[in-house]
């Protein structure tokens, strides 16, 4: 079946044609709370789009959700561009968000520069990056070349090896100095925004006093200035119940499984198809 034509769908009356990094920089000083979700697929993304939310992001986290791997380290730059393609294709007013996938920014700044391209080749509108201060010098090369930079500190799965797991980040005080650094730094070097991830709630509100972009929460508490979800998790899709910042707004996994179960009795009863569904001649 082909594409539909993009049209944009009717916008939210405070966004624009296409939002850029600028209208979130403006959002944050206006006050107003945005809200950001993972797409990886042209008719999800069309359906968020119409949704009226603002920034998708392809993120690395596709390991799972589309490729069936356990963490996120094996996805690879070849498996990301496609997904970026597609949602980028689709949409028109979201900032489409591309991960720099593990493997392709640690070697130096200039890999980190030739990936974050391909994904702007791709279709993406910024690139995300994992890590603080000590990846600061990455996210620097990547503005230099042109190319807006959304930094991500606090919990990083990329790392999770070296971080010892899944582990909520700036508990005692040494570990909230370095995320708060990790969020200057990362501001200092040109990010444009910043996820925050799995942050204790006041160490994450520390964090917020001490930049100016804006910060993006998941697992963080409330006062980041736009909150983040992986789609399937938001909506029910994934059955994995360990994330306790989860908030499912529905039970698409019960859905999809009836319509499912649905379809086979039917087929199997001999009533679809019916005669509405068949080419008399
Ligand atoms: O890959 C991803 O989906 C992410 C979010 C969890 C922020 O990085």
């Amino acid at each position: 079946m082909a594409a539909p034509a993009v049209v944009p769908p009717e916008r939210p009356a405070h966004q624009p044609r296409q939002v850029r990094t600028v209208h979130l920089q403006r959002w944050k000083d206006e006050g107003r709370r945005w809200a950001m979700l993972t797409a990886y697929d042209a008719m999800t993304a069309r359906v968020l789009e119409e949704a009226g939310i603002p920034v998708l992001l392809v993120g690395d986290s596709a390991a799972g959700v589309v490729y069936g791997y356990d963490t996120s380290l094996p996805v690879t730059m070849e498996e990301m561009l496609p997904l970026v393609g597609a949602v980028a294709r689709s949409t028109v007013r979201p900032l489409v968000v591309a991960d720099l996938p593990f493997g392709s920014f640690e070697a130096s700044d200039a890999q980190a520069v030739e990936s974050a391209v391909r994904l702007m080749k791709a279709g993406a509108n910024a690139v995300k990056l994992e890590g603080g201060e000590a990846r600061a010098s990455r996210v620097a090369a990547i503005v230099t070349a042109g190319i807006p930079v959304m930094g991500h500190v606090g919990f990083t799965a990329q790392a999770e090896n070296a971080i010892g797991g899944y582990r909520v980040a700036g508990r005692g005080e040494a570990a909230a100095e370095q995320v708060v650094a990790d969020a200057v730094a990362v501001e200092r070097a040109g990010a444009f925004s910043m996820v925050v991830e799995m942050v204790t709630a006041p160490v994450a509100a520390r964090l917020h006093e001490a930049v100016g972009v804006p910060t993006i929460g998941i697992g963080s508490g409330p006062d980041m200035d736009a909150q983040v979800l992986v789609w399937q998790d938001m909506a029910g899709l994934n059955d994995d119940r360990r994330f306790s910042f989860v908030k499912r707004y529905a039970d698409l996994r019960g859905e999809l499984r009836r319509a499912a179960e649905a379809y086979a009795a039917d087929i199997e009863a001999g009533t679809f198809p019916g005669p509405e569904h068949s080419f008399e001649r």
